[in-house]
């Protein structure tokens, strides 16, 4: 898989680090509920109808700046995030992480194997769980319509609302803590990976875009799309293959399940497989690509579903005392993980 680099527009992002961005370029979302949940769920969560914005969740239809902003990331992740090739803007410090760069008619070309390969090394930083929660307080997730706060919030917010409703799978507490660390991907340590190639909803590479993926009419000006081995509904895979065995866009979702998996965490399967497919909408809020899961997927995916209500509903309002909490936690961290993790 290769990435091909030339200039692309700006995607007017929120570099890390930039706390002082006016909120009021970007905070007005109108109502038009994209996906609809009921308020109150089977299982007793109690589901908040607006946003950080004040408005329904996942509203990628509204008219306004925000709403500009996440199409216009979604457009330049679809036609960038490809089986072969990505092309990104040129990024200098990308350069360093990605060791195959070649020029081709004016172009870098840079292979994106060789760059996951390189993510899975995790040389690039040593430290634990929390140091990473603290350093994802300064990165704002573009592709979100919903969500304004700091990450630590919205972790702890995630974390906190399963622990009320599922007290007894602590497993599934940590995992709503460290399900978007992968984010880290945004920072200069770790290359500083455009907004596209971190966040966002993801999907399978090397078979037919499924129409229920977000703003697919920019898939048209995907490589993929227009090519005959990637277009059709298996592609290049076989039904029933299972999900390890399907090339993700790349994001933070596929980085962390990597950090988990190579610091050797105790968390069972489901854990893993969420905080791999958590932005996976097209298959869990879809139900799209369920030909390409196995039965552990399916097992998997009954998790997920819990999960993702606690992610998406999380991000609002509540707020976290984050001392209060902190010490149980650490705790789950230290029973889960090693103290440090290579990165
Ligand atoms: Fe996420
Ligand atoms: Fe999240």
């Amino acid at each position: 898989m290769t990435i091909l680099i030339e200039q692309q527009p700006d995607l007017a992002g929120f570099p890390v680090g930039e706390k002082n961005i006016p909120r009021d370029t970007i905070n007005e979302l109108v109502l038009d509920g994209g996906f609809v949940m009921p308020k109150t769920t089977s299982d007793g969560f109690e589901a908040p109808e607006i946003n950080s914005f004040g408005h329904s969740f996942r509203d990628y239809n509204a008219e306004s700046e925000r709403q500009k902003t996440v199409e216009e990331f979604y457009r330049v992740n679809h036609i960038n995030q490809t089986y072969d090739f990505v092309s990104i803007s040129t990024i200098p410090r990308i350069l360093s992480i990605i060791h195959e760069v070649k020029i081709k008619s004016g172009l870098l070309i840079i292979n994106v194997k060789r760059m996951r390969e390189g993510y899975a090394k995790l040389d690039k930083a040593e430290m634990s769980i929390w140091e990473c929660c603290e350093l994802l307080n300064d990165v704002v997730d573009d592709s979100d319509p919903d969500l304004d706060e700091p990450q630590i919030e919205h972790l702890l917010q995630t974390a906190e609302a399963i622990r009320k409703d599922y007290p007894n799978e602590d497993w599934l507490h940590l995992t709503g803590l460290i399900h978007d660390l992968g984010k880290v991907l945004l920072h200069p340590t770790f290359g500083e990976l455009p907004q596209w190639a971190v966040v966002g909803d993801t999907f399978p590479l090397g078979c037919a875009f499924d129409e229920s993926i977000v703003h697919h009419k920019y898939f048209k000006d995907n490589p993929d799309h227009s090519n005959p081995s990637y277009s059709t509904k298996n592609g290049i895979y076989e039904e029933g293959c299972g999900l390890e065995n399907v090339v993700m866009s790349w994001g933070h979702d596929d980085y962390m399940y990597l950090v988990a998996k190579e610091n050797g965490t105790t968390l069972p399967p489901a854990a893993l497989f969420t905080i791999r497919y958590h932005s996976f909408y097209p298959l869990h809020r879809a139900g799209a690509y369920t030909h390409l899961m196995n039965e552990e997927d399916h097992e998997s995916l009954k998790w997920l579903k819990v999960f993702n209500k606690y992610d998406l509903y999380s991000k609002s309002k509540v707020r976290i005392d984050v001392e209060k909490v902190k010490p149980y936690y650490l705790s789950l961290i230290e029973k889960y993980f090693p103290a440090k993790l290579r990165w």
